[in-house]
């Protein structure tokens, strides 16, 4: 039913200069494999095999990244290295991707706005790569698919969030529906700690049905004079419904050098180790 996953992908990650100066901070390794490589897969697990990328200049190893390289796998051909690939080409292999460039860093509104030309009339989820989300079970984005499969509006991920970092966040106000499940009441993008709605923080995961697109051009620039989704969703839920999920897993910052410290250890222990 939901078959697409848009990646916004154009920002610059200058908190992570100079290694970001002319890569792309979404191939960033988190041990040895991209943080986008994380995403798409979280997309693919979730039946989401339709990738569409909002990219921006600089990005160009994002789309090498999810194409065949026959003269690599030439050359590793008989030497046992071809399993360190093949997870990525089984990936490449199950999705249809798609590009589309974003003119100007407009935020994350104008992203998805932007993204509109790769979605068209149906309803799609929204990852952020930089937040990286591991769980034992289904991952984070199957979670939603199934919610939307139940409520059929769009939904957000939210983590409770310390004092200290809220003005980081999409804050939402809701009221209960069920166990880890609101119904959203209000929405603030970046908020003060005494504007703050209530400590729940959207992180990097939305599933978003197509009026959005409608919504947004309807949305004045919010934040930093930036097309914020927050307020987008905000009027969603006032026309309509918006549902806030608290998602079953952990979720790294990877946008923040500490993040990313804690989810290579983490993914090293994990995936790594366990498995060498
Ligand atoms: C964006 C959104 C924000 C959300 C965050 C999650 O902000 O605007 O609402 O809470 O992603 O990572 P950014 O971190 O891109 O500034």
């Amino acid at each position: 039913m939901i078959q697409k996953c848009l990646f916004p992908v154009a920002g610059y990650g200058t908190r992570f200069l100079p290694a970001t100066k002319s890569s792309p901070k979404e191939m960033l390794p988190v041990v040895n494999k991209p943080l986008i490589e994380y995403a798409v897969e979280e997309a693919v697990d979730a039946g989401l095999t339709r990738v569409g990328f909002v990219t921006g200049r600089g990005k160009r190893a994002i789309e090498d990244h999810f194409d065949i390289n026959y003269e690599l796998e030439d050359q590793i051909r008989g030497t046992g290295k071809e399993d360190l690939i093949h997870p990525t080409r089984e990936l490449i292999g199950a999705c249809e991707f798609s590009y589309t460039r974003q003119k100007e860093m407009k935020g994350l509104g104008n992203a998805v706005l932007t993204g509109e030309t790769l979605i068209g009339d149906e309803p799609f989820a929204v990852v952020l790569a930089d937040d990286l989300c591991i769980t034992d079970g289904e991952g984070v984005l199957m979670q939603m698919v199934k919610l939307f499969r139940q409520f059929r509006c769009s939904i957000v991920a939210v983590e409770e969030v310390s004092d200290d970092h809220i003005h980081q966040y999409g804050v939402v106000a809701g009221e209960l529906v069920k166990d880890g499940i609101y119904r959203v009441t209000d929405m603030v993008e970046k908020p003060t700690r005494d504007q703050a709605p209530s400590n729940l923080g959207i992180i990097g995961r939305y599933i978003l049905t197509p009026n959005i697109f409608d919504v947004l051009r309807d949305t004045l620039p919010g934040k930093n004079g930036e097309l914020q989704i927050t307020d987008a969703l905000k009027a969603q839920a006032q026309e309509g419904c918006v549902l806030a999920y608290r998602f079953k897993g952990r979720r790294f910052d990877c946008g923040s050098i500490d993040g990313f410290v804690e989810a290579t250890n983490h993914c090293y222990e994990k995936f790594y180790k366990a498995g060498s």
